[in-house]
Parts: structure tokens; C-alpha cells; sequence
């Protein structure tokens, strides 16, 4: 692959000759395709997101719905894309192209894969700002700056933020420039070691913000507040958001795992791979609600504060609770690690379509995407201020581009991936990509994938639609 001696030296003829493309790179062990596609689905979905609309939708009942929306559409969806991914060992959109080629159909369902590419860069340009509140979040840790303030001084420092273009654009600038440095070195030289050393780390901190939370004297109710089922608080939206949230948490539809699937040597297991991720995944989700609701009950916080819940709630604890600032440094670096790693995700697709087709160096393309990339999340990042007012169709530039992504572009393109993967497929190569033998649980597997995973999807289509 082209390494950092290919950085160097980009543009040789004699190098792009040799180059090889992005799809013959390989994971090198089974561990760092695990790790990195772990990494993709653990980000501010399970240490924002999960814990603020859990708070929102009531707890319990919201967090069982959304344990089943795992089981039964993550999962089955996941290991369909990765087995795209690896049998077509391409960018998505060629190896939907080639897979529909081999099952003797239209190389049409190229378009399916683009829009992975596409939803996956759209989402990373809004991500990265979001991310860059996180990162800036250490520094405002750092400087002891939550000691002593009470919830309204925090609230306003949050709001604060939020209306200072030039320190959001900085902080979400350093996030662009960080991640496309890491992609641009290349999957063996960067993302796996990026992985391999971030990814324990992540894990560490999270354990010791849950073993913090033990020592509130609040465990238990935030534990009840998680599995307490109370279904009366449970409507057919919340239904709809734990649907939604569950596949966006895995990464999926968005050209992510598809192509880390690519990277997937021949003798790993599909199957058990994408078990594995998915409950990782849902463990640290949960952990960051056991870490996190602790601190809200035991400072007679409110739990569905929304979306401002880890930055302007958490701050509050941490100015109250002993070794707060530590804390609260440790767990905004753990909030930017788990960012950087799907934000790696997310546009590793668009630099391996990049480096296929023109056969440039990885570093190129990234500085290509980068600039693309930070013109998009200057949109993004003046939503919260300067361009508060300019809207679409009574949205933000911010809130299009989530909305695009989240409501139209993930849920069509999750029902066409399993409508692909179970019907245009043949069993033949499902069954011999998937590891599963063709028993019980292949065709628990075809059948899920076959019925129930589009129908679930057609369900959040709809709800996007306004129309149930
Ligand atoms: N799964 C990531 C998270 O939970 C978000 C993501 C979406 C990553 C799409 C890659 C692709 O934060």
C-alpha cells in the first residue's frame, strides 16, 4: 500500500505504477479489523447521543427497544455489508457493481453504494463540529473553568460557545485536519495504529468513569433508570427513535462498514465478527449510561436535558463532584477519541473511491476531501450563530445536512443493502461469505434480512416521511 514513503514521494510515474489500489489493503490481524470497526461504531451516537434521548424517551422500556432494534436489524444488517464489502473488495459503489454483476443483474446498484459515500461524507461534515465541541470541552475542563459555577453560568458557557464562529471553526478545523492526517497515512501505517493504541484507552476511561459513578451513591438508580422497563412512557416515536439511533450507532448504510469489510481477510468469520462489534458496541452505550445517569440523579439533575445533556449537565458534576476536573478532562479526551475513530470511518469510503479511480496517493486525496470537507462544516458551524436565521425549508444548514443524511439517505439506502444482500444475492454467496453454514442460522439470518430488517427500515422511512 502507499505508505509514508509514498507521501513523500507522490506523483512518480514510477510509484503510480506500483501503486496498488485501496482495496488490496488488508487488516493485518482479525483484532485490528475488530478494533477498527468497533471504533466506527462507538462515537458521540453512544456517549452523546444515546444517554440524551434515552433521558428524553424515558429510560427502560426506550433501552429495550433499542436492544431488539440491534438484535434484529443492526446485526443482520452489519453482516451484510461487511460480506459486500469483502466479497466485493472494492470502494462501496464498486463493489455493488460487481456483486449485482455476479448475480447477474444491473450494475445499477452501484448508485446504493454512492450513496453510502455520499451520506457518510455529509454526516462527518456536520460530525466534525460536533466533535470539535467535545475537544474544545478539554481545555475548558482543564482550566478548572466548571469548579464552583452553577447550572445557569454553565448553561450560558455552553450557549456561549455555541455563538463564537471562530472558536467552533477552530476547534472543528483541528478535527478535519487530525482525522484526513490519520486516513491519509494510509490503513496500515494509520488507522490500525490509530486503533490498536485508542481503542483500549477508550474502554479504560470509560470503566473508571463507571467505577467514579459507584461511588455516588446513585449507581442503583441509574441502573434502574436504564433497565426499569416503564412501558407507559414508551410512544410509537420513541419506537421509532431507538429504530433510527440503532442504525445509525452500528455505522451503517453510510459506506463505513462496507468498506472496512473490504479491508477483511478471507478466513474471518462474518458472522461472529459482527455479533461481536454490535454487542461491543451496545456494551459501551450502555456503560456511558451507567456512567453518566449516576451523575445526573445525584445531582438532582434532569435526564432529558436533550442534547445539550454531556456538555452542559455533565460540567455541573464535574464542578461539584471531587477530582471533577480530572474527570472531566478524562472524559471529554474519551468523548474526541471515540469521535476521531468514526470520523476516520466515515471518510475512508470517499478516500478509497478517491485513490480507485484516480489512482492517486491517499495523502492527495485527502487534501482533496479535506478542503470539500471543511467548506461543508463551515455551513455547519455558523448554524450556531452567524446563519442561525438563514434556513431551508425552516431548517439550518447544520439540521438539513442531519436530516438528509439521517431521515432519507441511511434509511433507503439500509432497506436497498438488505433488500440486495438477501434477494439479488445468490445463497450461494451468502452462505459462503457469512461463515454461517447453511443451517438454522443462515436462515435466521436470510429470513430476518429478507422481511423483518426491510420492514423495520421501511418503518423509520416512514416516520421520516411524517407519514406514521
Ligand atoms: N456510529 C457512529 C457513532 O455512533 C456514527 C457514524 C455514522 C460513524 C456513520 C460512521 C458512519 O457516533
Amino acid at each position: 500500500m502507499s505508505g509514508s514513503s509514498s507521501i513523500l514521494s507522490a506523483g512518480s510515474s514510477l510509484e503510480a505504477a506500483e501503486k496498488q489500489p485501496s482495496t488490496q489493503l488488508q487488516w493485518s490481524t482479525r483484532l485490528s479489523f475488530i478494533l477498527a470497526a468497533t471504533g466506527s461504531a462507538i462515537g458521540l451516537g453512544n456517549i452523546w447521543k444515546f444517554p440524551y434521548i434515552t433521558g428524553e424517551n424515558g429510560g427502560g422500556a426506550f433501552v429495550l427497544v433499542y436492544l431488539a432494534c440491534i438484535l434484529v436489524i443492526g446485526i443482520p444488517l452489519m453482516m451484510a455489508e461487511v460480506m459486500i464489502g469483502r466479497r466485493g473488495q472494492q470502494s462501496p459503489p464498486n463493489a455493488m457493481a460487481a456483486l449485482a454483476k455476479e448475480a447477474g443483474t444491473t450494475p445499477i446498484w452501484k448508485v446504493i453504494g454512492w450513496m453510502g459515500v455520499i451520506a457518510g461524507f455529509l454526516i462527518l461534515s456536520f460530525y466534525t463540529v460536533i466533535a470539535g465541541w467535545a475537544v474544545s470541552y478539554i481545555s475548558v475542563a482543564a482550566d478548572t473553568t466548571f469548579v464552583g459555577k452553577t447550572p445557569a453560568d454553565i448553561g450560558a458557557m455552553f450557549e456561549g460557545m455555541l455563538s463564537d464562529p471562530v472558536r467552533l471553526l477552530f476547534w472543528s478545523t483541528l478535527v478535519i485536519v487530525t482525522t484526513l492526517f490519520i486516513v491519509g497515512k494510509g490503513v496500515k501505517s494509520g488507522l490500525e495504529k490509530a486503533v490498536n493504541i485508542l481503542m483500549p484507552c477508550l474502554l479504560v476511561l470509560i470503566i473508571v468513569m463507571v467505577g467514579y459513578a459507584m461511588t455516588t451513591g446513585y449507581f442503583m438508580q441509574g441502573v434502574g433508570f436504564l433497565f426499569n422497563p416503564d412501558f407507559s412512557k414508551l410512544t410509537s416515536k420513541s419506537i421509532l427513535v431507538a429504530l433510527g439511533h440503532a442504525f445509525f450507532t452500528l455505522s451503517l448504510a453510510s459506506g463505513a462498514i462496507m468498506t472496512y469489510g473490504s479491508y477483511l481477510p478471507k478466513s474471518v468469520s462474518i458472522a461472529k465478527t459482527s455479533i461481536y462489534i454490535g454487542i461491543v458496541d451496545t456494551a459501551v452505550a450502555l456503560l456511558a449510561g451507567l456512567a453518566i445517569f449516576p451523575i445526573v440523579f445525584a445531582n438532582t439533575l434532569e435526564p432529558g436535558a436533550g442534547p445539550g445533556l454531556i456538555f452542559v449537565t455533565l460540567p455541573i458534576a464535574f464542578g461539584q463532584m471531587p477530582l471533577g476536573t480530572l474527570v472531566g478532562i478524562l472524559f471529554f479526551i474519551m468523548l474526541s477519541i471515540a469521535a476521531l475513530t468514526s470520523a476516520i470511518s466515515m471518510i475512508e469510503p470517499s478516500v478509497a473511491r478517491m485513490v480507485e479511480k484516480f489512482n492517486i496517493s491517499r495523502f492527495k486525496a485527502c487534501s482533496i476531501l479535506g478542503l470539500a470537507l471543511w467548506l461543508l462544516s463551515v455551513g455547519s458551524a455558523l448554524s450556531f450563530n452567524l446563519w442561525k436565521e438563514e434556513k431551508l425549508f425552516g431548517r439550518t444548514f447544520f439540521d438539513t445536512i442531519d436530516h438528509l443524511t439521517a431521515n432519507w439517505m441511511m434509511p433507503l439506502g439500509g432497506l436497498a443493502i438488505a433488500i440486495f444482500s438477501a434477494w439479488i444475492i445468490s445463497k450461494k454467496v451468502s452462505q459462503e461469505e457469512l461463515g454461517l453454514g447453511n443451517g438454522t442460522m443462515y436462515n435466521i439470518w436470510l429470513f430476518t434480512m429478507r422481511f423483518i430488517t426491510p420492514v423495520g427500515i421501511i418503518i423509520v422511512f416512514l416516520n421520516a416521511l411524517g407519514i406514521v
